[in-house]
């Protein structure tokens, strides 16, 4: 039998549960694995647990809107406890590759703002090094073009001459954040120093943001078939 994928990433979800008290102020995050947890956080907020929440997307925001969770912004609850969020890649560090639903600007500035990050996947995200997984980096549709020659001239300094394309709709048209800017998708293969690259694309004028998520989640929960781990970062 194949291995139950969206029953794992449930699991890590329920467990993640486990670590919401009453009265967090909680960062919801995004994409099909922070999905389960939204709608199990709010099945928690229907028994009488009083939490409040802030999206890291409109799309989140919209299911946890619907599901009755109490929301907050950033600007009204600055300092977060505990942000749950998913993740495309996760290294044994705790370095984390997100952006793959296209949040990821959002999602790192609402768990920067958290006391204690917490990623939740199923296991196919554990991974030795990171880069198989094309890096999301968000860019300023002005000058665009610019901007994405310069991000393939740091991933040739790298060492992972891969293509960067811009992210594209299944109907062909630019896909655009919640913040209205575009993202080019870096197919690196393997990121051996992530620091360093991080740092790069920080440098290029019309980045803002990349999906490396480095020194941020202090813990992973991870769901097999086996069962659930948790990882702490060292
Ligand atoms: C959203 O922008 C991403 O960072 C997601 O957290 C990431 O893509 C994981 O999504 P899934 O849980 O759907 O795999």
């Amino acid at each position: 039998m194949p291995p139950d994928i969206e029953a794992q990433k449930r699991a890590a979800a329920t467990r993640a549960l486990t670590y919401v008290r009453p009265g967090m102020r909680l960062g919801l995050g995004t994409g099909s694995t922070a999905a389960y947890f939204v709608e199990q956080l709010a099945e928690r907020v229907r028994d009488g647990l009083n939490v409040l929440a802030v999206p890291t997307s409109e799309a989140t925001r919209a299911q946890a809107e619907r599901a009755g969770i109490a929301l907050s912004s950033l600007d009204e609850t600055p300092q977060l406890d505990l942000t749950v969020d998913g993740a495309d890649e996760i290294a044994p560090d705790l370095t984390l590759i997100k952006g793959g639903g296209g949040a990821l600007l959002r999602e790192k500035i609402v768990a920067s703002a958290s006391a204690r990050m917490i990623v939740i996947a199923d296991e196919s995200k554990w991974v030795k090094a990171l880069g198989r997984f094309p890096l999301p980096v968000e860019i300023v549709p002005f000058g665009a073009m610019v901007t994405q020659r310069a991000i393939e001239a740091v991933a040739v300094r790298a060492g992972c001459p891969g293509p960067a394309p811009l992210r594209k709709t299944q109907n062909g048209h630019v896909f655009v954040t919640d913040g209205g800017h575009w993202l080019i998708d870096a197919s690196l293969q393997r990121i051996a120093d992530p620091v360093a690259l991080a740092a790069q694309l920080s440098a290029i004028p019309g980045v803002i943001e990349h999906g490396l998520f480095i020194g941020l989640a202090c813990t992973a929960i991870l769901a097999g078939p086996a069962g659930v781990r948790v990882v702490e970062r060292a």
